[in-house]
C-alpha cells in the first residue's frame, strides 16, 4: 500500500535547461537538478510505500526525508496532486494563458478597455466544457499558469467549477476581479480553491470617486468590505490601481490608506487607450503619469510598491511579454496579442479561435505574425537600454501600427523618434 504522495500545493516544472519546484500558494521556488526532477516525477506518478522506502539508498532516503519534512510529500492521499508535473513543450515558451472568462460585467467603468457592461450576452462565451478542454491541452503542453479576467469573472455561475478544475490540473491561477459580487459565504468557498492571487481593482480611498469611475453607486463599499474579509481569511489580495485624472491628485493619501487601513499589496498602472479607455488618451499627460507610476518602486518580494517621492525621473522599463510568452483569449475563444490588442481593436490582432485550432497551432501563428513585436527603432534608440520599447497597445492606438514608437515613452525619455534612422 502506498503511503507517501506528492502534495497538490506544489508543482514541479521542467522548463528548458531548468528544473524547479514551486509552491502554488506562496509562489516560492526551489531549484532542482534533472535527477531530482525525475525522482519527484516517479513519486508523483506512483506514490511511495514503506517497502519502496526500505529499498532506497541513503542519498535517496535523505532526499525523500527532506521532501517529507517540507510537506512536499504527504501521507494523506486526499491531498495528492495528480497533474502536477509540468514539462514545458512549447518553443518559444508559452508561459501563460490569459483568459477572459466573460465579456459581461456588473459595472460600467469609464476607462474599461474591453468596454464591458451588462449589455453583453453569454451566448458566444466559451462553455465550461470548452474551458476544461483548454486546461487539459495546456497541461499536456506543460503550461501551468492561467490569469483569469473579464468582464467580471464572478458573473459566471460556473466560476467555482472552473477554479476547481484548474486546481486539479495543477495550474497556478490569478484572478482579476472588481470584487463587488462576493459576500462572506462566497469568500468562505474561495478558501478551498487554489487561487494564488486576487488582483482587485481599487481606484480611490474616497468612495464617491471610485463609484463615479466604476459607474455604480455602492461599488466602492462592497469592494472594501470584501478586501477586508479576504485579507482576514488569509487570501492573497493585490490591489490594481489605474492612475488618471480621477485620482492623480489624491495618490499620496490613497497609498497611505491602502497601507494603514487595508494592509494589502498594491500595484499601479496608467489607463491604456483601448475600448472606453481611448477617451482618456493624452500623450503628455500619459508621459507624466507613467513617470510618476514608474517612480513607485517594487519592494523585494515584488508584491508591493514602495513609494519614492521626488523628481519624476524616467526609470528603467521592463518588457511585459507581449508577442513573447503569453496569449490573450477573449470570451468567444479568439486568441489575441494582449488584453488591449484584440480583435475588438482590429481583426488583424486575432490569430485564430481556440474552438477551431489547438493551443499549439495558435501559438505558432502568434509567433509567426507577432513574435518579438517591438518599437521599430528600438535598436537604434539612444535610450534603448532604459526603454523596453514602450506599450504596443498605446503605439497601436495612436498610429494603427503595433511596431510604432510609444510616444508617451519617447516624451518621457526626451527622444525624438522621427530623427532615428
Ligand atoms: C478588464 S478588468 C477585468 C476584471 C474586473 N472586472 C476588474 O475590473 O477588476 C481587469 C483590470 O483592467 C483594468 N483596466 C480596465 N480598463 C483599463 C484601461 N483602459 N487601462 C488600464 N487598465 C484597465 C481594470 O481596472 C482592472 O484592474
Ligand atoms: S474594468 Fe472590470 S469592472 Fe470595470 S467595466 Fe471593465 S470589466 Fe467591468
Ligand atoms: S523610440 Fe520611443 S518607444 Fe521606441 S525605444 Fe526609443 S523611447 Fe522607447
Amino acid at each position: 500500500m502506498k503511503n507517501l504522495f506528492f502534495n497538490r500545493d506544489y508543482i514541479c516544472i521542467h522548463r528548458g535547461e531548468k528544473y524547479y519546484l514551486m509552491n502554488r500558494k506562496t509562489l516560492q521556488k526551489f531549484d532542482l537538478n534533472g535527477d531530482s526532477f525525475e525522482i519527484i516525477r516517479y513519486i508523483h506518478d506512483n506514490g511511495l510505500s514503506k517497502e519502496d522506502l526500505q529499498g532506497l539508498n541513503s542519498n535517496l532516503l535523505s532526499f525523500v526525508n527532506y521532501l517529507q519534512e517540507n510537506q512536499i510529500l504527504v501521507g494523506d492521499e486526499s491531498k495528492r496532486g495528480l497533474y502536477h508535473i509540468k514539462d514545458l513543450r512549447t518553443r518559444p515558451h508559452l508561459l501563460k494563458i490569459f483568459l477572459e472568462l466573460t465579456h459581461r460585467c456588473n459595472l460600467k467603468c469609464k476607462h474599461c478597455y474591453t468596454s464591458s457592461g451588462m449589455q453583453g450576452s453569454d451566448e458566444n462565451e466559451l462553455t465550461t466544457e470548452e474551458i476544461k478542454k483548454m486546461v487539459d491541452e495546456a497541461h499536456e503542453l506543460g503550461i501551468w499558469h492561467f490569469d483569469l479576467t473579464g468582464g467580471e469573472p464572478f458573473v459566471r455561475d460556473d466560476i467555482y467549477e472552473i477554479l476547481e478544475y484548474m486546481g486539479e490540473k495543477g495550474m497556478i491561477v490569478n484572478i482579476f476581479t472588481n470584487l463587488t459580487l462576493l459576500d462572506e459565504e462566497k469568500i468562505e468557498r474561495l478558501r478551498d480553491l487554489p487561487v494564488s492571487q486576487y488582483n482587485v481593482s481599487f481606484d480611490s480611498h474616497i468612495g464617491h470617486i471610485q463609484d463615479e469611475f466604476r459607474g455604480v453607486k455602492g461599488a466602492h463599499q462592497k469592494t472594501v468590505e470584501n478586501i477586508k474579509l479576504m485579507r482576514d481569511r488569509g487570501l492573497t489580495v493585490q490591489l490594481n490601481m489605474v492612475i488618471g485624472d480621477h485620482n492623480f491628485d489624491t495618490l499620496d493619501e490613497m497609498v497611505s490608506y491602502i497601507q494603514d487601513e487595508l494592509g494589502v499589496h498594491f500595484t499601479a498602472d496608467v489607463i491604456t487607450p483601448a475600448g472606453r479607455g481611448r477617451e482618456y488618451y493624452d500623450e503628455y499627460k500619459y508621459a507624466k503619469t507613467i513617470a510618476y507610476v514608474n517612480s513607485l518602486h517594487f519592494s523585494e518580494n515584488k508584491r508591493c510598491l514602495v513609494k519614492e517621492m521626488g523628481d519624476f525621473e524616467a526609470p528603467q522599463q521592463t518588457h511585459c511579454g507581449v508577442g513573447d510568452n503569453f496569449i490573450f483569449v477573449t470570451a468567444n475563444g479568439n486568441a489575441n496579442l494582449c488584453p488591449s490588442l484584440t480583435y475588438r481593436e482590429s481583426p488583424e490582432l486575432c490569430v485564430g479561435n481556440l474552438r477551431e485550432s489547438s493551443i499549439l497551432e495558435i501559438w505558432g501563428k502568434l509567433i509567426d505574425k507577432f513574435g518579438g513585436v517591438d518599437c521599430e527603432v528600438h535598436d537604434d534608440c539612444p535610450e534603448k537600454e532604459k526603454c523596453a520599447g514602450g506599450c504596443r497597445s498605446r503605439a497601436f492606438a495612436v498610429t494603427g501600427s503595433v511596431n510604432a514608437p510609444d510616444m508617451s515613452y519617447c516624451i518621457q525619455y526626451g527622444v525624438d523618434s522621427k530623427c532615428i534612422d
